[in-house]
């Protein structure tokens, strides 16, 4: 359709048709018969039964079959015949499911969320999804919220990287290509700040740290192509996101020039009252379009009041039919008027579900998403020698997938894997009992029986599979205490004692705090969730097949006292140094250190990389910064190379460092490679009010393996020397 028809079409539409238009519902909620679970909080919705044949989206229907038979059904029944709009959360992959999010930060590859993203976009358009309302670019700094296994991390410029990258991955060809999906990015904007890291809790931040660390992975994702946006279920400075002027208007709108479709989150637009700035469902939508939430996820409040709302001045024709025509324009970009089954398909289902590329890929992709945390000389595994003992909650588990998994439940479990790599034989399994979710009102394994490490008496190493159930990870799942349950702690310890040496392999989808166990363990494999081919994929790196390559996305804590515990944070007065050390009246804790126990970017690998001849570089067209990374062991390995500047003094406090560039080398047994990075005048901006700008001045330039370990030469940097700004 041409944009002139879309805008007669709308001219044809009541302000009833309209409402509806705005509307997405579940097609239980639409009176189509649902299959997928809510959500949120079940609001027992209906649409008004004159209403149906308008509506304009449905959310979490997926199956070429089922999508296609609802909108045939609709189409019957709309009077406009205007399709429907078919959204659903296709987070870390569609049947084929790959590592959570924070997982897939660790890999550090842009690359590898993109081909994750690319094979989530084939196969659930071909089960009838338009769009995914991912990636959550919410940076997180908090593990207590549940929701950080949504997350790529505590890093802004990782986070940019990766949601680039994922929308990139989405959208594939383009809106138009029936084998990709409209990304919408969410939760715009900090929902991953929530006090204390109780979900939907009060988000309070300055500007400046808003601006700096929240918002640069929403732009990014927009500046990618992402065709929607999704508000928050929390404030920012006091106002709900959802009727938010600042956020939906000055920022997206007027700042940033994105003219796509946004939705409200799940029932937000309803919560305007809960949060206390609406007296009731009419005054939220009043509020809510005006500040510029175009589609109202779950509530009917639109529906409901629209009409008195335009008729007592609350709203104007003006943004109402605004807000009906990015939605038209988002349909027709999407070609539905022309097709609109588009690539539902059952058929291409068939072919390309869990097809057998795309489960290879989920393998190799685990495999960069597993972080090494602590080897002493154990792994990798031997299989020539005794037996290798397995036990753990999660030994055998297929529920190792990690929450929003599209209605997925089973993967890999890792004696499936370790079974598929060493001969049954050679492993000595044993069961103790099963995790019982939290949210079942469990929360830790039965009782261990008397003597259970005896039972390994032919292993010198067990592997230990521990953690917390992906129940308790995700939406609704924060937790005040992020230790392991005590009967696992004891597990560990037991074996330990025993004289076995325990190789623990944790599945989460937060940091969790592993200090107590550490001096139990002789080797730590942070597993998180890794998808379909999880036990594959740990088999892999726990044989050496594959070198672990992932660094940490977000700071394991010592102890939830610490946090929240980052490792950009800003400078203090008076910062603990060694020479201050033990003194009284400086930023520290008197019983734990003031770094995390796993900082940002930490990870271990097979190889042994060694850094040296930091040097800044000065050339005719700018600056840039190499060093030297040599791989002086005999294995092949894959070292990511991080570089960190430090602004030694500015007009405001600036972070002790922040991650600029990161470059992951492929380095064969004794080679050595110089990693070149320009540095650029973005790289040394920072907001002040009126926008982002560079000053000149000193500054520490850091290259290195992890947030902590690098090294560093400070320089002046002026205007002559960083040149002017980029176009
Ligand atoms: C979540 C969103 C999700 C939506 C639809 C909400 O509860 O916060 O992330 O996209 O539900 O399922």
């Amino acid at each position: 359709m041409t944009q002139k028809q879309l805008t007669e079409l709308l001219s044809t539409m009541t302000i009833e048709e309209k409402a509806a238009q705005l509307t997405q519902l579940t097609p239980a909620s639409l009176g189509a018969g649902c299959v997928t679970p809510l959500t949120g909080p079940d609001c027992g919705l209906r649409m008004p039964p004159e209403l149906c044949g308008a509506a304009g989206s449905v959310l979490n229907c997926s199956g070429a079959r089922e999508a296609t038979a609802l909108q045939k059904a609709h189409l019957e029944k709309d009077p406009h015949h205007i399709p429907l709009l078919f959204m659903a959360d296709i987070v870390h992959g569609f049947r084929t499911v790959f590592p959570i999010p924070l997982a897939m930060g660790c890999s550090f590859s842009p690359a590898a969320a993109e081909e994750a993203c690319r094979i989530a976009a084939e196969e659930s358009a071909a089960s009838g999804v338009h769009v995914t309302f991912s990636p959550m670019a919410d940076l997180v700094r908090d593990p207590r919220w549940g929701r950080v296994m949504e997350a790529y991390g505590e890093d802004p410029l990782l986070n940019s990287r990766m949601c680039t990258a994922s929308v990139k991955g989405y959208q594939g060809e383009g809106f138009k290509d029936p084998r990709s999906v409209v990304s919408c990015v969410k939760h715009f904007a900090a929902y991953g700040a929530p006090e204390g890291g109780r979900e939907y809790n009060t988000v309070d931040l300055s500007e400046g740290v808003l601006r700096e660390t929240y918002l640069p992975a929403y732009r990014a994702s927009l500046a990618a192509g992402a065709g929607m946006v999704m508000t928050s279920f929390n404030t920012v400075d006091r106002v709900p996101a959802s009727a938010s002027r600042l956020l939906l208007q000055r920022i997206l709108r007027e700042e940033w020039g994105f003219t796509g479709p946004v939705i409200s989150d799940y029932n937000a637009v309803g919560e305007l009252v809960s949060h206390g700035v609406a007296a009731d469902g009419g005054q939220a939508a009043a509020q809510a379009l005006s500040a510029g939430v175009d589609v109202e996820m779950m509530s009917l409040h639109y529906v409901n009041s629209l009409r008195q709302a335009l008729a007592e001045g609350a709203v104007t024709e003006q943004s109402l039919d605004e807000a009906v025509l990015r939605v038209l324009t988002l349909k027709n970009e999407l070609g539905l008027f022309e097709a609109p089954f588009r690539g539902a398909d059952p058929e291409a289902e068939t072919r390309c579900h869990l097809s057998p590329a795309h489960r290879q890929a989920a393998r190799r992709i685990a495999g960069q998403s597993i972080v090494l945390l602590k080897n002493e000389h154990v792994l990798p595994l031997d299989a020539g020698g005794r037996k290798i003992g397995l036990t753990g909650p999660f030994a055998a588990s297929r529920q190792v997938l990690g929450g929003w998994s599209a209605g997925n439940t089973e993967g890999v479990s890792l004696y499936e894997g370790l079974c598929g790599r060493f001969s049954e034989g050679s492993l000595h399994p044993e069961s103790c009992g099963e995790l019982v979710p939290l949210q079942e009102g469990g929360g830790d394994i039965p009782p261990l029986p008397a003597g259970f490490a005896a039972r390994f008496s032919d292993c010198d190493v067990v592997i230990a599979a521990v953690g917390e159930h992906q129940s308790d990870t995700g939406e609704g799942a924060s937790k005040a205490f992020l230790r392991l349950s005590p009967r696992q702690e004891l597990l560990l310890q037991e074996l330990a004692a025993a004289g076995k040496k325990v190789v623990a392999v944790i599945f989460s989808g937060r940091p969790l705090e592993l200090a107590p166990v550490l001096p139990s363990c002789s080797a730590l494999v942070q597993a998180w969730f890794p998808g379909t081919e999880a036990g594959n994929a740990l088999a892999d790196i726990l044989s050496g097949d594959v070198n672990p390559s992932a660094r940490l996305s977000m700071s394991f804590p010592y102890t939830v006292g610490q946090i929240p515990v980052y490792y950009n944070h800003f400078r203090t007065g008076r910062p603990e140094m060694p020479e201050n050390a033990g003194t009284r009246y400086v930023s520290r804790y008197l019983d734990c250190p003031a770094e995390p126990l796993f900082c940002f970017g930490f990870g271990l690998s097979y190889s042994e990389f060694v850094y040296s001849g930091l040097r800044l570089l000065r050339d005719g067209s700018g600056l840039s910064a190499a060093v030297t990374v040599a791989n002086l062991s005999a294995a092949e390995g894959t070292e990511t190379v991080q570089l960190y500047i430090g602004d030694v003094t500015a007009s405001a406090v600036r972070p002790v460092k922040e991650l600029k560039d990161f470059r992951r080398v492929r380095l064969a047994a004794g080679e050595s490679q110089t990693v070149i990075f320009r540095l650029t005048r973005e790289m040394l901006s920072f907001y002040r009010e009126g926008g982002f700008g560079f000053e000149a001045g000193r500054f520490t330039v850091m290259i290195g393996r992890n947030a902590q370990d690098t090294l560093s030469e400070t320089i002046f940097i002026d205007e002559a020397l960083i040149g002017k700004e980029q176009p």
